[in-house]
C-alpha cells in the first residue's frame, strides 16, 4: 500500500535536535573507546548519597563472571524519582492516569506521589518488610502500582511484578521462586470493560505458597472479595494509618532493585535481576535521549508495568527525569478503535510509545478511527517488542504521525534493562523496519555459529561485546543459569538470542529469535512452557509447540499434540486444551492452532525435529530440507496433509 523508502532527518527537526549525526558518532566513539570516562561523567545524572569512585568492574569470562557498575556509590531509586524533584517541580504532574472507562482519569503531582509513596513505605515497614525482602506485585495499571514499586525501592525491598494476565499457577511459581512472603494485589482489574479476578487468583495461588503470609489489597472496582483475617489488609486502611515521613533507605549501587520473570528456551521462567545504580543511570539516560524528552512534555508508553517496558519507560526512566508519564489502564479498542488517539488529544501527548502488534491491529480497522482525531500534540512515535514490518511502520508514520513524527524503533530485552539499538530523533536517518544504530556504550557484534565475528554487511547471531550499566546482573537464585544462558553459546560475549542483519550503512535489522522462544504480540513465550502445560493434561501424551507467522500477533502459537492411546480427537477436546493452557499459564499463552499429531518427527535418537514442525506450521512444507535423519519419515506426510495453517 505504501511505498517504503528511507527517511533522512528533516531540516526542521535537525535544527531543534541536541545532536547531529557527527555529534552522535563522536559521542558514540568516546563511549566505546573509553567507557570508564564516559560513564563516570553520565553517572552524575543520578543523585548519589555517597558518590562512586569506581565506575566499571566487569568480566564476561564464564569462570569469573561478574558485572558491577558504580559499585562503591550509594543511592535510593525512589528518592531519584521523587524527592529530588520536589523543590523545583513539586506541583508538576508526575502521573496522568487514564482509566479503562474514558470518564475516569486522575492527575498526581510529584508532591502527592511522594506523600503516597512515603505512606505506603511506612505501611510496608509496619507489615515487617525489610531491606532485601522480595515483594510480589500483582496489580492492574493503576497509580497504586507505581506507588508500590517506588515504596519497595524506598525501603530497599526488591519488587517482583507479575503481569495481571498471568494465572494463579504462574503467580504461585513466581512467589515461590523468589521466596516472597507478601503480595500486593487488587480486588479486581478492569480492562476493556471486563473485570479480572486478581484477588481470587491470589487466593488460589497462595494455597501453594504457605510461606506467603501477608496480602495487601487495593480497592479498584469495589467487587466483593474473600478476606482472610490476619493475612489480608486493605491498602487504603494501612496507608491512612501511616505517617507520611519516611526517609529513603541508603542502597548500594549493586543492591537489587527488582526481579522480573521472563521466558527462556528451556525450563521455567527466569528471575531476571536488576540492581540499582547502573539501571537508574541507564533507564533515565535512554529515556531522555531516545525520546528526546523535553521538560513539560507529556510522555505516554502504552506497556503494562508487568513487563520491563513498563518498569524502565513508564516508571523509573521518566520519573527520574522529572517527566509527566501517562499510565493507561485500558486497551486500544475500548470503547472503540480510536481510543489511543483520543487519549493523545485529551492529554496533549507529545511522545507516544507502543508495540507493533497494536499498530497492526489498529491498521486493520482503516484510517477512519485515526483521522477522526487531531493528534497535533504528537512529536515522536516509538515502537518496541518485536520487529515492526515496513508496512506497519509506514502506516504509523503516514497516518498516525501525519508524516511529521520520527519513529524510534527500539530494540532491547528484559535482560538489557533499557534500549540498546535505536534511532535518536532528529539525529538518525530512518529506514522502516530497522532499529538502526547502537545507543551510547553499546557494542553490537554479529557472529556466526562458531563465534567468528562477521564484519561489514552480514547476517548472524546478535551479541553485545561488553557491558552497559543497565545490564541484568544474574538470574535470581541461579547464577550458573545466568552464565549458561547468556555467556557460553558465544564465549566472551553477551548473547541476545536474536538473529540480526547489518546492512551496508551499518544499520541493524533484527530478524527475530534464533532459539525456542516465540514472540506473541510482543510478549515473550518459551515453547517449552506451553509444551509442559499441554502434557500436564491427562489426555495428552506428547506435545511440540512452535511459532508461525501471524498477521496481527507477529507470531502465533502452533501446537502439535499427540493424545494418549485410544483417545479420539474432537473439537471439544481442542477447546478444552486451549482453556487448559490459559488456566495453566494465562491468556497470552493460548495456542492459536492445535494440530492432532499421530506422531512427531524425531531423529533416531528421539529428538523432536522442530525445524520441520516450524516449516509445516508456516505452510512452507515444500522446503522441509534434509529429512534423512528422521526415524519415521511417514509421520511428516501425515502432518503436512493435516496442517492447520492452509
Ligand atoms: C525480545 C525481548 C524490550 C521490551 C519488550 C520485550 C524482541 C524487542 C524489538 C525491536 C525487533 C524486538 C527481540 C528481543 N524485540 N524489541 N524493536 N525489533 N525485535 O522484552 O519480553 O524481554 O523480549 O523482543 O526478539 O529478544 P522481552
Amino acid at each position: 500500500m505504501w511505498e517504503v523508502h528511507d527517511f533522512p532527518v528533516p531540516a526542521d527537526l535537525a535544527k531543534t535536535a541536541h545532536l547531529d549525526a557527527a555529534g552522535y558518532e563522536k559521542m558514540y566513539r568516546e563511549s566505546i573507546e573509553n567507557p570508564e570516562a564516559f560513564w563516570a561523567e553520565h553517572g552524575k545524572r543520578i543523585d548519589w548519597i555517597k558518590p562512586y569512585s569506581k565506575v566499571k568492574d566487569v568480566s564476561y569470562d564464564a569462570s569469573d563472571l561478574h558485572i558491577k557498575w558504580f559499585h562503591d556509590g550509594t543511592l535510593n531509586a525512589a528518592a531519584n524519582c521523587l524527592d529530588r524533584h520536589l523543590a523545583e517541580r513539586g506541583d508538576q504532574v508526575a502521573i496522568i492516569w487514564e482509566g479503562d472507562d474514558p470518564k475516569d482519569d486522575k492527575k498526581i503531582t510529584y508532591r502527592e506521589l511522594h506523600r503516597d509513596v512515603c505512606k505506603f513505605s511506612n505501611a510496608l515497614k509496619d507489615l515487617g518488610v525489610k531491606k532485601g525482602d522480595r515483594v510480589t506485585i500483582y496489580l492492574p495499571m493503576i497509580p497504586e502500582a507505581a506507588v508500590a514499586m517506588l515504596a519497595c525501592a524506598r525501603v530497599g525491598a526488591v519488587h517482583s511484578i507479575v503481569f495481571g494476565g498471568f494465572s494463579p499457577d504462574a503467580l504461585a511459581g513466581r512467589i515461590q521462586d523468589c521466596d516472597s512472603n507478601i503480595v500486593i494485589t487488587a480486588d479486581e482489574g478492569l480492562r476493556g470493560g471486563r473485570t479480572v479476578p486478581l484477588k481470587v487468583n491470589t487466593d488460589k495461588a497462595l494455597e501453594d505458597c504457605p510461606d506467603c503470609k501477608t496480602v495487601v489489597v487495593v480497592k479498584r472496582t469495589g467487587g466483593s472479595v474473600n478476606f482472610v483475617e490476619g493475612r489480608d489488609h486493605w491498602y487504603h486502611e494501612i496507608c491512612d494509618a501511616a505517617s507520611d515521613d519516611c526517609p529513603p533507605t541508603e542502597m548500594g549501587a549493586e543492591d537489587p532493585l527488582f526481579i522480573l520473570y521472563t521466558s527462556g528456551s528451556t525450563g521455567k521462567p527466569k528471575g531476571v535481576l536488576h540492581t540499582t545504580g547502573g539501571y537508574m543511570v541507564y533507564a533515565s539516560m535512554t529515556h531522555q535521549y531516545v525520546f528526546d524528552y523535553r521538560d513539560g512534555e507529556i510522555y505516554w508508553c502504552t506497556a503494562d508495568v508487568g513487563w520491563v517496558t513498563g518498569h524502565s519507560y513508564i516508571i523509573y526512566g521518566p520519573l527520574a527525569n522529572g517527566a509527566t508519564t501517562l499510565m493507561f489502564e485500558g486497551v486500544p479498542n475500548y470503547p472503540d478503535f480510536s481510543r489511543f488517539w483520543q487519549v493523545c488529544d485529551k492529554h496533549n501527548v507529545s511522545i507516544f510509545y507502543t508495540a507493533p502488534t497494536a499498530i497492526r491491529a489498529l491498521m486493520r480497522e482503516g484510517d477512519g478511527p485515526v483521522k477522526s482525531t487531531s493528534r497535533k500534540s504528537l512529536r515522536i512515535l516509538g515502537s518496541v517488542g518485536e520487529p515492526i514490518n515496513p508496512e506497519a511502520w509506514m502506516w504509523y508514520h503516514e497516518v498516525v504521525g501525519d508524516k511529521r513524527c520520527p519513529i524510534v524503533d527500539t530494540w532491547w530485552q528484559t535482560e538489557t534493562g533499557g534500549i540498546l539499538i535505536t534511532p535518536l530523533p532528529g539525529v538518525t536517518n530512518l529506514k522502516p523496519g530497522s532499529a538502526t544504530l547502537p545507543f551510547f556504550g553499546v557494542e553490537p557484534i554479529i557472529v556466526d555459529g562458531d563465534n567468528k565475528v562477521l564484519e561489514g554487511a552480514t547476517e548472524g547471531n546478535l551479541c553485545i561485546q561488553d557491558s552497559w550499566p543497565g545490564q541484568m546482573r544474574t538470574v535470581y537464585g541461579d547464577h550458573e543459569r545466568f552464565i549458561q544462558t547468556y555467556f557460553t553459546t558465544f564465549p566472551g560475549r553477551y548473547f541476545s538470542g536474536d538473529g540480526c542483519r547489518r546492512d551496508e550503512d551499518g544499520y541493524y535489522w533484527i530478524t527475530g529469535r534464533v532459539d525456542d522462544v516465540i514472540n506473541v504480540s510482543g510478549h515473550r513465550m518459551g515453547t517449552a512452557e506451553v509444551e509442559s502445560a499441554l502434557v500436564a493434561h491427562d489426555k495428552v501424551a506428547e506435545a511440540a509447540v512452535v511459532g508461525y507467522p501471524h498477521d496481527i500477533k507477529g507470531q502465533g502459537i502452533y501446537a502439535y499434540v499427540t493424545l494418549n492411546a485410544g483417545l479420539e480427537p474432537t473439537e471439544e477436546l481442542r477447546k478444552e486444551l486451549v482453556t487448559w493452557v490459559r488456566k495453566e499459564i494465562g491468556p497470552i499463552a493460548s495456542p492459536d492452532l492445535i494440530q492432532w499429531a499421530p506422531g512427531l518427527p524425531k531423529t533416531r535418537s528421539g529428538k523432536i525435529m522442530r525445524r520441520i514442525l516450524r516449516k509445516i506450521a508456516a505452510n512452507e512444507h515444500d522446503a522441509l530440507g534434509d529429512t534423512s535423519t528422521l526415524a519415521e519419515p511417514a509421520v511428516v506426510d501425515d502432518l503436512v496433509e493435516n496442517r492447520m495453517n492452509k
